[in-house]
């Protein structure tokens, strides 16, 4: 079926090219992936699998994307990570297809899980011995972790930090397996970093928006990268999308499906553009709005924010007038902050410890947001 608009793969030859070299070397440290909500960490992974790793016999990858699946308890960990092999059915089959992305379980080992009498871990790591004996290389891709936080083994354990552990040891210790991990959640990570073996046994790689030279490329080949033909945007559009979306692909190409909606003659008239666009502003603004409502603590944050952020970003450690003017406690105000990054106001660099808006529509959307309601007046 041939679509008007398909999605696009622009550039990350250098992440790519990361990614080869990553798994060129023998494992010796965990591999981290954040960046903003959007910002392409899963379609850079699967890219890289379809692209890369195409030689299926040097191989073993197990590929988890915990978007897709609801893992609420331990028992579903152990239900969407294992599968039990049907010895009897193995047998009168002999080439029975297992799914290579979970490990494998006899009805047995299950049992004895079950029972808490074996470790899943170990169940992982035999078969991670066994794909090196054959000389099989694993690859193990966990995609928005967080998704694991706050599950428990029991009441005592962790499943995270146990999980982390076992990741520490396949990595760079006994160099048995490649792990990739990837959230978007940077107070997440952060909280890892600080709470498990992940300092110094890992490595964190940030897959950030699109540069611009990026978007202005695709924005000129449409019809090469987007297999758009309807259109074709003019110099002067293509700046001022760049000006209202920056590098967030993701916003960039809902537009672009919202210009097939108004072109003509093969062009999108200017005032149609401007039109559309500015509801994303107006949208993002709105965002403000509804949080802060007549919440003076939140209005104050918001304008604050404005202030510290005119450099690109702002620290926590710049918005000490909220806690002098008596707005938020300490703790109150990284409760805050850490919830605004969760809402993907606000995203967080965990190796920076800086916070940046969540994209350059929710820049605009906060400065309208001030200005309209004229909350920066106030403090
Ligand atoms: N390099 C790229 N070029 C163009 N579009 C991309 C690129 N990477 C991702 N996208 C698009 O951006 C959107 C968000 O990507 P996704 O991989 O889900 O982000 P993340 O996993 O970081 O949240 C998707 O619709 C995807 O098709
Ligand atoms: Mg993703």
């Amino acid at each position: 079926m041939k679509y008007k608009k398909e999605p696009a793969f622009i550039n990350r030859q250098t992440e790519i090219a990361y990614l080869r070299l990553w798994t060129e070397q023998r494992p010796e440290s965990i591999l981290f992936f954040y960046g903003p909500k959007s910002s392409g960490k899963t379609t850079l992974i699967q890219k890289f699998l379809e692209t890369e790793l195409t030689d299926q016999g040097s191989f073993c990858v197990k590929h988890f994307n915990l978007r897709e699946i609801l893992i609420v308890s331990y028992e579903d960990f152990l239900q969407r990570f294992f599968v039990v092999e049907d010895q009897e059915e193995n047998t009168r089959t002999q080439t029975r297809h297992y799914d290579l992305k979970l490990f494998k379980l006899t009805v047995e080992e299950q049992r004895r899980i079950k029972a808490r009498q074996l470790d899943p871990f170990d169940v992982m790591k035999a078969e991670f011995r066994e794909l090196n004996a054959k000389d099989v290389k694993p690859i193990l891709i966990i995609d928005e972790l967080q998704a694991l936080d706050f599950i428990y083994f029991n009441s005592q354990r962790e499943l995270i930090k146990e999980l982390i552990n076992f990741f520490v040891a396949m990595t760079k210790e006994s160099h048995l397996c490649h792990v990739l991990l990837s959230s978007s959640d940077g107070y997440f990570i952060e909280k890892l970093y600080n709470d498990s073996k992940l300092k110094k046994t890992s490595e964190l790689f940030e897959v950030d928006y699109l540069p611009k030279v990026d978007i202005v490329y695709w924005l000129n080949n449409l019809e090469k990268e987007s297999n758009i033909k309807e259109y074709s945007l003019s110099q002067d559009q293509i700046e001022y999308i760049w000006e209202h979306f920056g590098g967030s692909i993701w916003e960039i190409s809902n537009l672009l499906g919202k210009f097939l909606t108004v072109c003509q003659d093969g062009k999108v008239p200017d005032d149609q553009m401007r039109k559309l666009i500015t509801k994303y502003m107006m949208q993002a603004r709105s965002y403000f709005e509804e949080y802060a409502g007549l919440k003076r603590h939140l209005q104050a944050l918001f304008a604050e924010v404005h202030k510290k952020s005119a450099k690109g970003f702002f620290k926590e450690t710049e918005l000490g007038w909220l806690v002098d003017g008596g707005f938020f406690t300490e703790d109150k105000l990284r409760e805050e902050l850490n919830s605004l990054v969760q809402k993907n106001f606000f995203y967080y660099d965990p190796t920076l410890a800086e916070y940046k808006l969540q994209g350059r529509c929710m820049e605009i959307g906060l400065e309208m947001y001030l200005r309209e309601v004229h909350v920066g007046n106030c403090f």
